[in-house]
């Protein structure tokens, strides 16, 4: 008898999975979404920084239990604003993992700093703390870790590194807004973190970004820089009758406009129901996918509650692609993300795949499977078919 895992491969001529594709990621909008946004654009308030977007911040500082959190175009405007309120001198050194978004290493880049990648953990792509001592030199100034797939990097053994050598640590907290390091949510763990509510990402503002912090003075200046140098936001929110607003520093256009706000609250409300989901598929992935051969799982960082915003697999390194042909083939489609940044044209002077064994490992490994929470439990079951099938015959 022809069971399933034995049945012809549809990348070799045999029926698929499924015939109507399983996508990677799906955004979830709601009516209440598109009620709000409809609000907002009725109010006539379209432009940046209006009172959904203050809503906005004012809600995502209560929830992730940080005192400022101010909204932006989006979370690479944040890296760079990161490192414009600080004015490091020029040529100083910023620690940056290298498989990570592009925008992670655009942020000290934009600022005239200088990017030193490090490696990052064969098992789960993120900052490798027992190398990153090795990184520091006197003309070090920040460290950048990454929370990848949702992750969080391992804080407190950064923070401790970072403590030691008077360095200021920006989290780029991208994809993890709602998970917790030692019980606190991601964006308290650093000087500075940056989130991103992309499409792609567990909540969305279409595009947008965050950049949050505990410290007043950083703030005060995000608050200018965001909005062209210009002091207007106190000029909206302190009813003073001044009638004009100041040039006060350098800066660049970085507002979210209020539209996009009026999505963040409506998103943010929903966020831990959409998360909760997310857990439940991880959960069943990790059941119905754990002891088959040549598959592992990511390693989740020690006292961290993931989001997972992406659900990662590693795979024997010589066969990837082909799985990934044969996952898209069954009507499955998975994906690798990115590639380590100095395997990119304009990284290419900052390391070779010698100089990153456990970035070249993860990354030579990594697949990604399907995970969203409109992911129906029929979709989930298929693409669990489709993985055992696939890998039966490997
Ligand atoms: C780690 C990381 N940093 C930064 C970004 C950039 O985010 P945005 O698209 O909001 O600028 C991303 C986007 O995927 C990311 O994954």
């Amino acid at each position: 008898m022809t069971t399933i895992q034995s049945a012809p491969l549809a990348i070799n001529g045999g029926e698929p999975v499924t015939k109507n594709p399983v996508l990677i990621h799906k955004p979830m909008i709601t009516d209440e979404d598109i009620r709000a946004v409809t609000e907002a654009m009725q109010s006539t308030f379209v432009s940046g920084d209006g009172p959904a977007c203050r809503e906005f911040e004012k809600q995502m500082a209560a929830y992730l239990g940080v005192k400022h959190v101010l909204f932006l175009n989006s979370c690479t405007t944040a890296l760079d604003l990161a490192f414009m309120i600080k004015d490091f001198p020029a040529d100083s050194e910023v620690i940056v993992p290298n498989f990570t978004y592009t925008s992670t290493a655009l942020g000290p880049i934009l600022n005239n700093l200088k990017v030193v990648l490090a490696d990052v953990r064969p098992d789960n792509g993120n900052l490798d703390v027992a190398k990153l001592e090795s990184y520091i030199t006197a003309k070090t100034v920040a460290i950048c870790p990454v929370d990848y797939a949702g992750n969080p990097a391992e804080m407190d053994e950064i923070n401790a590194i970072a403590r030691k050598h008077g360095l200021y640590v920006v989290q780029d907290s991208a994809q993890s807004i709602g998970s917790k390091y030692k019980g606190r949510y991601t964006g308290n763990q650093a000087d500075v973190s940056t989130f991103s509510f992309h499409g792609t990402k567990n909540m969305t503002t279409g595009e947008g970004g965050a950049i949050v912090t505990n410290n007043d003075a950083l703030a005060d200046r995000i608050k200018v820089m965001r909005e062209k140098g210009t002091d207007k936001y106190s000029f909206l929110t302190d009813n003073v009758t001044r009638g004009y607003y100041e040039y006060v520093d350098k800066g660049n256009s970085y507002v979210q406009s209020n539209i996009n706000g009026a999505m963040g609250v409506t998103q943010l409300a929903r966020l831990e129901k959409m998360n909760a989901l997310r857990r439940e598929i991880a959960s069943y992935y990790l059941r119905e996918l754990s002891g088959i051969e040549n598959l592992d799982f990511l390693q989740v960082t020690e006292g961290a509650d993931t989001n997972w915003h992406l659900f990662g697999i590693l795979v024997p390194a010589e066969k990837k692609y082909w799985i990934m042909d044969a996952l898209r083939a069954e009507g499955v489609l998975s994906n690798v993300h990115y590639t380590p940044l100095h395997r990119n044209k304009y990284f290419k002077q900052y390391g070779t795949d010698a100089d990153f064994p456990g970035s070249m490992e993860f990354f030579n490994r990594l697949l990604r499977i399907p995970i969203y929470p409109s992911l129906t439990h029929h979709e989930r079951e298929q693409v669990v078919e489709a993985v055992r099938k696939v890998f039966a015959q490997l």
